[in-house]
């Protein structure tokens, strides 16, 4: 079951027809829906129920304190990456005991800040890092939980700036090196070997390359517990793909199944880290139709959204389903390439399309929740776009839109 539905010939998210929610909030602006958000936490929750087990929200997909202040409520976890997401997290009602801490590139100042708050678990990327653990531990006279990140060399086969777990990768510490790692770190007075936490990549749409995965993972915490090595939980990362034309990802009950049964027998809880498939169809960018024209005999269809509020086509060349909020009987379909009015030439949301447009019409980013809103800049001096979630039939603007002034309010001219 879907929460974004047409009755007769209107688009509607949950009660609300989306048409509505443009004029009261005009456009462009971010739509959640309030029970496929709830749907998705509880299927996450669900395929992991036979065994302890932390699902991690990731923060960076979807930040809005509403969105978190949603899943902490239903008592889930999250996956940060700087300070300022593990500050969000804290500001929405989120227990820093639920969250852990992944990046390349901690720096001390957000070591100490995370061990402070009581952080769940740093998941270390590198020797240096585990360095700067031990000082910022020791300056707190605190003993601090910790995971190594491990590189297993699996392809995700998946776009290349998304997929994390091959050795030219940045991430992680490489498979060989991490027995050594670990036995370091299980020595440290002032470091408790929590976790192993790998990520390899991000919308993967087979379940192999994450069992794979989890193979390799297993057999480093074989060796881990033959040296006395013991581990508290294995943490799988993110990465469970989604539908935005025709793939078809497994359901996280299908995803999850192959990688419990091979915990089965073992003391230990797994941890999880989704972000794409837990907000990405919980929501539509809205955007207006301003103009169209032909050059050169392609149709433009030119809306009032662009990079700035989305770039994930621009960036990854990604495909979002594209449909008008408005089903004409008038009129025809005609193939379009659907674009914004920033000045680059990669300011598309869709090309080749089939729509049937009036100018005016609200249309439907579909996908949009996931790496939408949090990716969204003031490009162009554009204002960051409004969100609103939809709960059955009412809306609650949970982002206001930004001013002109709240773009430049940080700068000052030279006197
Ligand atoms: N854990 C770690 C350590 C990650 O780096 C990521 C995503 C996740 C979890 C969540 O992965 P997910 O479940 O969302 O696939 N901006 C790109 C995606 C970048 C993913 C970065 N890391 C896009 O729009 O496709």
């Amino acid at each position: 079951m879907d929460f974004f539905n047409y009755k007769g010939s209107d688009l509607y998210a949950e009660d609300v027809k989306l048409t509505e929610i443009a004029k009261q909030y005009n456009t462009p602006v971010y739509v959640y829906s309030k029970a496929t958000l709830e749907r998705h936490i509880a299927a996450f929750e669900n395929s992991l129920k036979s065994k302890k087990h932390l699902v991690c929200f990731a923060v960076k997909s979807c930040s809005n304190l509403a969105v978190i202040n949603l899943m902490a409520k239903l008592g889930t976890g999250f996956d940060v990456v700087s300070e300022g997401e593990l500050r969000r997290v804290i500001a929405a009602g989120g227990d820093p005991h639920k969250v852990v801490f992944s990046g390349v590139g901690k720096t001390e100042h957000e070591i100490e800040y995370a061990l402070s708050v009581g952080i769940n678990c740093l998941n270390i990327e590198s020797e240096e890092e585990i360095d700067t653990v031990i000082k910022v531990a020791k300056k707190l006279n605190v003993v601090a939980p910790v995971a190594l990140r491990v590189n297993p060399g699996v392809d995700a086969k998946t776009h290349p700036y998304i997929s994390t777990g091959l050795k030219n990768n940045k991430f992680g510490v490489s498979e060989e090196i991490a027995f050594d790692l670990y036995k370091r770190i299980a020595k440290e007075p002032c470091l408790k070997v929590s976790g192993i936490d790998c990520h390899i990549g991000s919308q993967m749409t087979s379940g192999l390359p994450i069992v794979e995965a989890t193979d390799k993972i297993l057999a480093l915490y074989d060796k881990l517990k033959k040296e006395g090595i013991n581990i508290d939980h294995i943490n799988m990362g993110g990465g469970l793909g989604v539908t935005y034309y025709d793939e078809t990802p497994p359901s996280p009950l299908e995803y999850f199944a192959p990688i419990l049964e091979r915990l089965k027998n073992e003391d230990v809880a797994i941890y999880i880290e989704p972000g794409r498939a837990m907000v990405a169809n919980a929501c539509v960018l809205l955007a207006k139709v301003v103009y169209q024209k032909n050059n050169g005999g392609k149709h433009f269809v030119i809306t009032d959204t662009g990079m700035n509020d989305l770039i994930r086509p621009a960036l990854y060349g990604s495909y979002m389903t594209i449909i008008n909020t408005t089903k004409h009987e008038d009129g025809e379909e005609v193939v379009c390439d659907i674009v914004g009015p920033i000045c680059e030439s990669d300011d598309f949301l869709g090309k080749e399309r089939k729509l049937n447009v009036k100018n005016g019409d609200i249309l439907a980013v579909r996908g949009a929740g996931a790496y939408g809103s949090s990716m969204s800049s003031t490009y162009n001096t554009r204002r960051m776009p409004c969100e609103v979630m939809v709960d059955k039939d009412k809306t609650f603007e949970i982002r206001k839109r930004q001013t002109y002034e709240d773009i430049w309010k940080d700068e000052s001219i030279l006197n």
